[in-house]
């Protein structure tokens, strides 16, 4: 996506020597804009971990050249296949809620089984981590064109008046590879003259919506309003919201879906307003081994300094203001679970379906993607 004049992608191999990767550190925007090198497993475990890289899909992409830089770390003496299953665990474990992570540890891992050589691995891993980080790429733009149509309909319904899609946290183009999976009709849409608008839920605690959503859709000169977490009820019952797309970190097979904090308020506001509310997602977010989100997807609790806390500038310098008396303990979940009944369907590169199990299963089992 466009910053400036120049296309970036949220990550890539760095081609002069193909031994690390780059990435856009999430952590610093907007406030500045840094590429961090990881040269190393640890390297990637702790840019997940710590959120210089984020959104489920894009975790994937990181885990999967992290296990690329595992067998770059192969030797003559490495236990090889401990090596790579202690990587691969020790990466699964960097943050627990996007499926992601597995998936694509478990996608190396199963390619990898395959081949014993050093070079063998090298080669093969490298390519399925390109394959990855391409084939989420096509998912995004084809979840755009279904989630457009959306749109489209919508403002032929508003006879050409703006469209507003209310978001919340960030699943834009940071969040993947490029074009976002919630973000993506909106860009798809406004690339083509649609008329949209996005109200961007702020997300707290660490404010992904102010400070990623923002600034991408700032960057791509899309009409936008930041607006506080709590404020997107009032809007829905106003009228000023026509529907609402957020992102998924797992879907499970029932549809049941865990993304940010706050996104099951919105879910139950839109339901109440009668205004539909969509997931949008690759099919790599599903989780078909579990069918109930509430008692089966595992919810990251992150630092409560993040809670107490407010990340922000000052006089150029990002500082840490505290918002609370100087005892006051928090909880701070980061994702909570929308149950598939408010869903009013998931937008895929397969196309869109209603979230219900024996829909999610027929889309997932179709061959295009
Ligand atoms: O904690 P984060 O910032 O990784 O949470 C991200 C989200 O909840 C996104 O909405 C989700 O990963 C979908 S990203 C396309």
């Amino acid at each position: 996506m466009r910053i400036g004049d120049k296309h970036y992608e949220s990550i890539w191999l760095d081609s002069d020597d193909n031994t690390s990767v780059s990435i856009i550190d999430q952590s610093k925007l907007p406030f500045k804009f840094e590429i961090i090198r990881l040269k190393t497993v640890d390297d990637v475990f702790n840019a997940i971990r710590n959120m210089n890289l984020r959104g489920a899909p894009l975790i994937g992409v990181a885990a999967a050249y992290g296990m690329y830089l595992a067998t770059l770390e192969i030797t003559a003496y490495t236990k090889t296949r401990e090596h790579l299953r202690n990587a691969s665990r020790y990466l699964r474990s960097a943050r627990p809620t996007a499926v992601n992570l597995e998936w694509a540890v478990n996608r190396q891992m199963d390619n990898l089984s395959k081949y014993c050589r050093r070079d063998k691995l090298i080669a093969s891993s490298l390519k399925t981590a390109r394959d990855i980080a391409s084939e989420e790429t096509t998912k995004c733009r084809k979840i755009g064109e279904a989630g457009m149509e959306v749109i489209k309909k919508i403002s032929k319904s508003k006879k050409g008046r703006q469209v507003n899609i209310l978001t919340h946290c960030n699943a834009g183009w940071l969040a993947c590879v490029d074009y976002g999976t919630a973000t993506a009709p909106v860009y798809l849409a406004h690339d083509k003259g649609i008329k949209v608008h996005v109200w961007v839920d702020e997300t707290r605690p660490r404010n992904q919506g102010a400070r990623l959503t923002a600034w991408e859709l700032e960057n791509h000169g899309v009409p936008y309003t930041l607006i506080t977490d709590n404020t997107g009820g009032y809007l829905m019952q106003k009228g000023d919201v026509d529907i609402i797309i957020t992102g998924s970190d797992r879907t499970t097979v029932s549809g049941d879906t865990a993304n940010k904090s706050g996104t099951y308020l919105k879910a139950l506001a839109a339901r109440h307003n009668n205004i539909p509310f969509y997931v949008a997602l690759p099919t790599s977010s599903v989780d078909i081994s579990i069918s109930n989100g509430l008692k089966d997807i595992p919810v990251e609790e992150r630092d409560e300094k993040e809670v107490l806390y407010v990340e922000g500038l000052y006089d150029n310098e990002i500082i840490n203001a505290r918002i609370c008396p100087e005892k006051t303990r928090a909880a701070n979940y980061a994702f909570d679970i929308t149950p598939a009944d408010l869903i009013t369907g998931l937008i895929t590169e397969k196309g869109i379906c209603r979230a219900k199990e024996e829909e999610i299963r027929k889309l997932l089992s179709e061959k295009k993607n």
